[in-house]
């Protein structure tokens, strides 16, 4: 359809405005505000972004109300089954899913650079013993940039490139050692013979004392969920590395704003907080209780995993997410919270709040149950989503970057006291 245009009037002045439209490949359309100031003398409010695209992106499309997700085009379901992690992020970053040479060349390259600085290695025991391992990992991937000063101008595509590998190679060290500060073992170093996830569980769970065997079904669910989170166009933690990167800033430190971004309990901190919630319910009988809670709005209490600002129907992830519970829970014993979150699900489904906000069960609903059945303890869950997401971040920054950059810089509706002067402080 070709682009047209639309006529806004003040009711007050009568004056008007035309203003083009824009259509993407897919998706809403969008209205170009670009010029509506200039020319009609306001802004648009929309407080977090509720009807406001901030880019243009090629990288992912979804759509929440078919409940549909796709990377580069391609859909998520066929992409969790058929490919594998790596081969995702290839995608995430190429714009092409690589063939055989490419794929193989890409391991190697990621393979090859999962090491960290020692020195880095050794901020680790600056941290306190009981630091949250997401406090560890925003420090320590903002410090990448003290190391890594060969890949640091952002105008050269080589070199971003290579930043882009970096992040993808050492998270998941970086992670590893933030869990091994944690419980107190020494940091494993990383081993080129094994795969992305296979490394992670070695680094995180092998011990210098004894041979570590990497379980391939534990492997294979860390490898799906990582293919399910790698990329979720503009939600906050990558709107906020686009914007931390828009000034120009490094690579490293705009991933670092963005883990801290994630950390919230409203994005990637949702998973630690379902299980907390899981544990704090405790027993079917108490699900009513609970429910109430979330329906009361005098009580701050939300259903941890439901809901999402863009799937009104339901998230597509969620549903492979859910299956792979069943299948690592069949090797790795039931746990009694997979119940417990099944029967949650099953009542708020067909409660008439739930249904009526289209709240529906979000990704994070169940990945915590499989996390923990694989031994990863509650506080590295939305480590997890990071080491996932760290793609997604990085594609979004290099598009920006490689694009027409302009810094992010929002307006506000200025509600605040009018000028006035300073009185004299007895006066105060
Ligand atoms: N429990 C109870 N009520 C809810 C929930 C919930 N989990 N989520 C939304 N609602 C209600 C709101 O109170 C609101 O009700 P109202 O219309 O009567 O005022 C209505 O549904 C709309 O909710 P909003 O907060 O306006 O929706 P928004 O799009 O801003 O928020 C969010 C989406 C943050 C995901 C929200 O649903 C939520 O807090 N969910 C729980 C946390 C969670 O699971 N986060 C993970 C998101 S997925 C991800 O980041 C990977």
């Amino acid at each position: 359809m070709a682009d047209s245009s639309v006529t806004i009037t003040h009711d007050g002045t009568g004056k008007s405005v035309q203003l083009p439209t824009r259509e993407g490949t897919a998706g809403t359309p969008v209205i170009d505000i670009g010029s509506l100031n200039k020319s009609f003398g306001h802004f648009t409010l929309d407080p977090g972004f509720v009807a406001t695209a901030s880019c243009e992106s090629k990288i992912t499309y979804l759509d929440g109300s078919a409940g549909l997700l796709q990377y580069r085009g391609y859909p998520i379901e066929q992409l969790a089954e058929q490919c594998d992690y790596l081969e995702v992020c290839y995608l995430l970053l190429n714009g092409e899913l690589p063939n055989g040479d490419q794929k193989s060349e890409f391991d190697h390259i990621i393979r090859t650079h999962t090491m960290i600085h020692e020195s880095l290695r050794g901020f680790f025991d600056g941290f306190h013993y009981d630091a949250h391992p997401m406090a560890m990992m925003t420090g320590v991937i903002g410090s990448l940039s003290a190391f890594y000063h060969d890949s640091l101008d952002i105008n050269d595509p080589g070199q971003r490139m290579i930043t882009a590998q970096r992040i993808i190679a050492k998270l998941p060290t970086i992670a590893a050692a933030a869990y091994k500060h944690s419980v107190g073992q020494p940091f494993m170093y990383p081993r080129n013979d094994l795969s992305y996830t296979g490394n992670l569980l070695h680094m995180m769970y092998a011990v210098p004392a004894a041979d570590y065997e990497v379980d391939p079904i534990a492997e294979k669910a860390l490898d799906v969920l990582f293919t399910l989170h790698a990329d979720h166009e503009q939600n906050a933690s990558t709107s906020t590395v686009r914007l931390a990167g828009s000034s120009g800033t490094n690579p490293f430190g705009a991933i670092a704003a963005g883990t801290a971004c994630l950390w919230g309990p409203a994005h990637g901190g949702a998973n630690e907080a379902v299980l907390r919630m899981l544990d704090e319910i405790g027993d079917v009988s108490r699900i009513d209780k609970y429910i109430a809670k979330a329906k009361d709005k005098n009580d701050s209490f939300r259903l941890m995993g439901f809901g999402h600002r863009v799937y009104k129907n339901f998230d597509p992830r969620a549903r492979i997410i859910k299956k792979i519970a069943h299948e690592v829970l069949a090797t790795y014993g039931n746990d009694p919270r997979m119940e417990l979150a099944m029967k949650l699900e099953e009542i708020a489904l067909v409660d008439e709040y739930f249904v009526e906000r289209s709240l529906y069960p979000n990704v994070d609903f169940y990945s915590g149950i499989i996390y923990r059945a694989l031994g990863i303890p509650l506080e590295m869950l939305t480590v997890m989503f990071a080491i996932g997401r760290s793609v997604g971040w990085i594609s979004h920054w290099q598009e920006m970057v490689s694009g027409k950059m302009r810094i992010g810089r929002p307006r506000q509706l200025y509600t605040g006291e009018v000028q006035r002067d300073v009185p004299a402080i007895k006066k105060r």
